[in-house]
């Protein structure tokens, strides 16, 4: 893998992983608050009742009223501003008119370009009152996508990454998903790195300050097997086991990294309670 200045490089994929400045880290600071504040918003939005279509709407003119677009909106044919991923979806579930019921855990991810940089992140939202398995799930998955945060260091690999998630996810008995990653970001939504969330301390890539890239663990309380309907979108378990994500952009920095989607309002993971 090698390695080019960000400020250098052409505006798409190019194998190559982008190395960012300080300019680049203030972008990624500002898009990333801004998907943060519109999560923590969210906490009062979603309950029994309401469609995922209202989250969607709800989304959309946050971002408008905020000078940036929803970076999933006409992104691959997708047409939504959000995913809203219920129960056994994985990820990538599109909103829609079905009312969100009592005991339901939903994943609310959220994309925003600001000045060109974008804002990637997901928080998990239990509506109403949820089942102590899916506190569980939702805790362990909050839990695994933070230890892959704390091994990253510069002259680590993404292999640390995903060996912190592995390794403390299947001691707790459940299951990573391996069919989607996180990935490299910045003037781009999806780029090179791939960051997978399994794997052997040491191997994969070797990270290095200036790198910006996603870590969204899926965690399923069953196998970790998917498909994908067909509506060519929706991923769901196999076994239609429970499934939990959380996603934060970070940046490389010389003593480890840095998280560029917190929540202002410490509205980290449920119960959100402020
Ligand atoms: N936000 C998702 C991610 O974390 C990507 C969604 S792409 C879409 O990478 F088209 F499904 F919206
Ligand atoms: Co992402
Ligand atoms: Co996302």
């Amino acid at each position: 893998m090698s390695y080019v200045d960000a400020t250098a490089a052409p505006l798409r994929k190019t194998g190559q992983i982008k190395l960012h400045g300080p300019q680049a880290f203030e972008g990624m600071r500002k898009a990333g608050r801004l998907v943060a504040e519109c999560l923590d918003l969210l906490v009062a939005e979603v309950k029994p009742g309401i469609p995922t279509e209202q989250i969607d709407r709800f989304v959309h003119d946050f971002a408008m009223d905020h000078g940036a677009l929803p970076a999933t909106l006409m992104y691959r044919g997708y047409r939504k501003s959000t995913c809203t991923s219920i129960n056994h979806v994985v990820c990538h579930g599109i909103p829609g008119d079905k009312p969100l019921k009592e005991g339901d855990i939903v994943n609310v991810d959220v994309t925003l370009i600001l000045d060109g940089w974008h804002g990637d992140s997901s928080r998990m939202y239990p509506v109403g009152e949820i089942p102590r398995r899916a506190e569980r799930l939702i805790e362990v998955t909050y839990d695994a996508m933070m230890r892959g945060i704390e091994a990253i260091k510069p002259g680590g690999t993404t292999g640390d990454i995903g060996a912190a998630i592995q390794s403390y996810v299947e001691a707790e008995r459940m299951s990573v998903v391996r069919d989607f990653c996180g990935h490299g970001l910045g003037k781009l939504f999806h780029d090179e790195p791939n960051i997978v969330h399994v794997g052997r301390k040491g191997e994969g890539t070797i990270l290095r300050p200036g790198m910006f890239f996603t870590v969204e663990p899926m965690i399923n309380l069953g196998r970790p097997h998917v498909k994908v309907l067909s509506d060519g979108w929706t991923a769901v378990t196999r076994d239609r086991s429970l499934s939990a994500q959380f996603e934060h952009a970070v940046g490389v920095t010389d003593k480890g990294a840095e998280i560029f989607t917190t929540s202002p309002r410490g509205l980290h993971k449920p119960p959100y309670v402020s």
